[in-house]
């Protein structure tokens, strides 16, 4: 064997050696609490780009743990489940320390989950829990629940049949309604609709609120992917099937901002919004830019403010925790179980937004400026 060859090789064992400390690096059970920021990676895994709010959160937990001195592998995964499982395995294979996971299929990691445990890699599950898994050490999101009970009362408020302050408004039914939900393997989906269908209720017992199409099960309105122009299309289905007889939509029940504008623009295609057919009162989250210059407008009604700055903080708090060989600190230990354990939690509060709360709760906060507001625009 020549000495070229025996060289060449020696490396390439000390490559092979040296990823598996790394990926192991976790994995090996290390304490990295005496190790610097500098050698320690933190993977941050992304659902998609197409919605502002996981931009804004990548770029959140990104910059806040490289102010801390972190590496930072930061992947968007494009809401393919294949690439996202990919860049989890990678993550793992290059020696991430943490995961720190926004899944676009709350079922389809288990495998990645499985790896990052037998490297000792500890996971976080980013505002949507990850199921079917006991690899899921900890979970930073909102109060889910609420997110949808604030969604069916700013229904109800837009509508006018309570006062902000929760006590009775004057209007009268009966008022026509329509409902949306997100994904289905969003976990959060469940959430958001329970809470809002709990709140309605009441209202569609009484005859208060008739919802025409007669589709309320979650698999009927359910958006796949939350996209807005598979919700677009639904509007469009909705008005030719249940509203084709003279009748109108009163308020239509959106679980995101993006799923509430291709409602809108389904309503205003078939007229709404211009003379005597005023546009229904339309719900949402996240507080996109577009949304929030609809609602300046008046074209939508509300949304859910979620700020993502408190939930990177979150995450990146209990990265450290891990780091540090602690347990990071939980604020509900009972309500997520994923399917296989309870995932101790930080749950965030939410803020809902009308037209009157955009300065207080987003520029004043500065979670946007007023020329973004007015433009309905982020600006880079
Ligand atoms: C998030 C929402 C978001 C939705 C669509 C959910 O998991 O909690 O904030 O609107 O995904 O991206």
């Amino acid at each position: 064997m020549g000495r070229k060859f025996l060289v060449a090789l020696g490396g390439a064992m000390l490559t092979l050696s040296m990823a598996a400390c790394s990926g192991g690096g976790a994995g090996s059970g290390d304490d990295k609490s005496s190790a610097k920021p500098g050698d320690l990676t933190i993977g941050v895994s992304m659902p998609t780009q197409t919605s502002e709010r996981w931009i804004a959160d990548g770029n959140a937990v990104k910059s806040k743990l490289e102010g801390k001195g972190y590496k930072v592998d930061l992947q968007y995964a494009g809401d393919d489940i294949p690439t996202q499982s990919q860049q989890v395995d990678q993550m793992i294979t290059q020696g991430a320390d943490v995961l720190i996971i926004a899944a676009i299929d709350g079922t389809a990691l288990s495998s990645q989950l499985q790896a990052a445990a037998s490297a000792k890699i500890p996971v976080i599950s980013y505002d949507r829990l990850i199921r079917g898994s006991k690899d899921v050490d900890f979970y930073v999101s909102f109060d889910n629940y609420k997110v949808g009970v604030a969604q069916g009362t700013a229904l109800l408020v837009g509508l006018g049949l309570l006062n902000k302050d929760g006590s009775k408004g004057t209007a009268k039914g009966p008022l026509n309604v329509e409902l949306f939900a997100g994904s289905l393997d969003d976990n959060n989906t469940q959430f958001f609709f329970n809470g809002a269908m709990d709140t309605l209720k009441p209202f569609v017992d009484d005859g208060t609120l008739v919802v025409k199409s007669k589709q309320t099960t979650p698999e009927q309105v359910a958006t796949l992917r939350w996209q807005q122009e598979t919700a677009q299309k639904r509007m469009e289905n909705l008005l030719t099937s249940s509203y084709n007889d003279g009748s109108k939509v009163d308020g239509v029940l959106s679980p995101y901002d993006g799923i509430s504008r291709g409602i809108i623009t389904a309503l205003q295609n078939a007229g709404y919004g211009t003379g005597a057919k005023k546009l229904p009162v339309v719900t949402g989250q996240d507080a996109e830019i577009a949304s929030i210059k609809l609602i300046n407008d008046g074209v939508q009604s509300s949304t859910v403010f979620k700020d993502t700055r408190l939930l990177a903080d979150q995450a990146v708090n209990a990265a450290e925790a891990f780091l540090q060989k602690k347990e990071p600190e939980a604020n509900d230990t009972k309500t997520y179980n994923n399917g296989v354990k309870v995932v101790p939690s930080y749950l965030l509060p939410i803020v809902t937004v009308y037209k009157d709360d955009i300065k207080t709760a987003l520029i004043d906060s500065g979670y946007w400026t007023a020329e973004e507001v007015a433009a309905g625009q982020a600006k880079k």
